[in-house]
């Protein structure tokens, strides 16, 4: 591994402005760090694209935050981890840490959740790859994991928040019989923890509906401070970017960062 010092910046990528529930963790544990957030919106959903199209997305970002000096990069979406993480890796190398949001969330599974059943929603791409299926199965903890990929979520997520059109189409997915005599359910998508309490309730709070961004964020503090690149105490730099701006992604970033924040155009596709 090259080496590093701790006041190089954690980049953060995810397909669109959803990932910034993941960065907004990121920031509330670990607050003197130096953060860069690249949110592809040119391309999103990822969800419906192909895996070699995100493929090839997520290594140009990864490019692109190396440029930026990124000790560490988390890839903050699960469609682009199911597809793209290997790869990744791969591409980065020594240059940086490279983290997803899966993994810290199979360890917590498999500390907390042994021979439960358990479901999970995300999009087409994250349940089609059967990643987590397949890490899960790997336990050996006799856990029952279904999956349901449920499409149109994300974007109603970004166009309503969580109001009652959410509640019907909530209805609608959580009800089919896959998600049926659950223990558990992962919110496998970046967008999803804005509408846990609508999820819970769905569900009369009589399951554990898990938001991994908290699991993530603590599994990148742990990892830096193995590998002392903690930066210390201050206010660390905050940049927002996006491959594509308009004025609603902007007006969005309230719903999945809670404090104001300023999106910046990125031209990393022209
Ligand atoms: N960020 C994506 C994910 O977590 C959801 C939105 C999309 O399909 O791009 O899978």
């Amino acid at each position: 591994m090259i080496k590093h010092s701790a006041a190089q910046p954690i980049g953060i990528f995810d397909s669109g402005i959803g990932g910034l529930t993941v960065a907004r963790a990121i920031v509330n544990h670990l607050p003197s760090e130096n953060i860069i957030y690249f949110g592809d919106t040119a391309h999103m959903p990822y969800g419906d694209k192909s895996t070699s199209a995100i493929q090839a997305y997520s290594i140009k970002i990864a490019h692109m935050l190396l440029q930026q000096h990124c000790k560490l990069i988390v890839i903050a979406c699960y469609s682009a981890t199911s597809a793209a993480y290997e790869l990744v890796k791969e591409y980065v190398a020594s240059k940086a840490i490279v983290m997803n949001v899966i993994d810290p969330m199979v360890h917590y599974i498999h500390a907390n959740h042994a021979q439960q059943r358990i479901g999970l929603i995300g999009t087409r791409q994250t349940v089609n790859s059967n990643v987590y299926k397949k890490k899960i199965d790997k336990l050996n903890r006799n856990i029952e994991l279904t999956s349901l990929a449920t499409n149109l979520l994300a974007s109603a997520i970004e166009e309503f928040g969580n109001n009652n059109v959410i509640d019907s189409l909530l209805n609608e997915y959580l009800s089919h019989p896959t998600l049926k005599n659950l223990d558990v359910l992962i919110l496998a998508c970046t967008h999803y923890p804005v509408v846990k309490k609508n999820i819970s309730r769905y569900f009369k709070d009589k399951i554990t509906i898990i938001d991994p961004s908290d699991i993530v964020a603590h599994a990148v503090k742990q990892r830096l401070i193995e590998d002392n690149l903690l930066n210390p105490d201050g206010i660390g730099t905050k940049h927002f970017y996006v491959s594509d701006y308009t004025e609603a992604f902007a007006a969005g970033t309230k719903t999945f960062f809670a404090d104001e924040i300023n999106l910046e155009h990125y031209p990393l596709w022209d």
